[in-house]
């Protein structure tokens, strides 16, 4: 894998829904390589330790890379400072992408800052992927128009149903499976969600791959900050770092 580290200018950087902003960088070379599910390290003026962010879409064409992210603490609320025309170092494309089916069915389940992440995966299905997208509230619904205008049929849930239907991403789940058995399942979100969707899934016997989020230090291997437990072939566990080994597992390997 090649991994650039650069600094770049920022194309352009929006305010997407409640504290989640869009930011698109113009690193081609970044842009040319990432793969749905991958991952870039952003430096933060200030901070030490670089900031993980999925892939959102990655355009070869115009060498444009989109990344999604939401403040989360004093890091993402820096980031969200910076300006059209400024320059962001990045480091990436970094992890393990999503396993994509060609001409195979895939639900997409995300969930919250967990959409973001998904929508290149999706792309590639187009109207062959569904795609469940659950927010607290309708002022942090994103993403559902991108994911629609590339031809996949995308579902808005919200705690409070204040914008779409109102429940969790996997009630939807499951009305969604009761008609169709789709190839695959791929799913980001909090965790509580990714057990939830990996246990509907299991039951189902359908593939699914998670994209695990876990607090980062190196973000390349070297630290063992990122850890999670994951089930080996040969039995028993072994802790698996998210940044190196995943971030994308497949979810009947992870010890939730
Ligand atoms: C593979 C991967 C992909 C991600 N993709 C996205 C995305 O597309 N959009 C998005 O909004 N967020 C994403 N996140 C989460 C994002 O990295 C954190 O929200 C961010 O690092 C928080 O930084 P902070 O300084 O604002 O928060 P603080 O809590 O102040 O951060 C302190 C430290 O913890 C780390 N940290 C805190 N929360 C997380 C977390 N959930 N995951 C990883 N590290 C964390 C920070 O990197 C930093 O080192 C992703 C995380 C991972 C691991
Ligand atoms: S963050 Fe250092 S090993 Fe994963």
């Amino acid at each position: 894998m090649t991994m650039i580290q650069g600094s770049f200018p920022i194309v352009k950087i929006s305010l997407l829904a409640e504290k989640l902003y869009d930011l698109y960088v113009r690193c081609p070379v970044i842009a040319n390589t990432a793969k749905a599910g991958q991952f870039i390290l952003i430096r933060v003026e200030g901070f030490p330790l670089r900031r993980p962010i999925a892939v959102c879409e990655a355009d070869r064409n115009s060498g444009i890379l989109r990344l999604v992210f939401g403040i989360r603490g004093d890091g993402t609320k820096k980031l969200s400072q910076i300006g059209e025309g400024d320059w962001i170092d990045l480091l990436g494309p970094l992890g393990n992408g999503f396993e994509l089916l060609p001409g195979k069915k895939a639900v997409f389940v995300g969930g919250g800052l967990g959409v973001p992440p998904l929508l290149e995966a999706a792309k590639s299905y187009g109207s062959n992927a569904e795609a469940i997208l659950g927010f607290q509230t309708d002022s942090q619904v994103a993403l559902r128009d991108d994911f629609q205008n590339h031809g996949v049929n995308a579902t808005v849930m919200t705690d409070d149903g204040s914008q779409g239907r109102k429940g969790l991403v996997t009630d939807s789940l499951e009305e969604l499976l009761a008609r169709r058995h789709p190839d695959i399942l791929y799913a980001c979100g909090p965790l509580p969600m990714l057990k939830a969707v990996a246990s509907i899934a299991a039951r189902e016997k359908i593939r699914c791959q998670v994209l695990m989020e876990e607090k980062m230090g190196c973000g390349v291997g070297a630290c063992h900050v990122c850890v999670c437990r994951t089930k080996r072939p040969e039995g028993g566990t072994v802790q698996s770092r998210v940044c190196s080994d995943g971030p994308v597992f497949e979810a009947e390997r992870v010890v939730f």
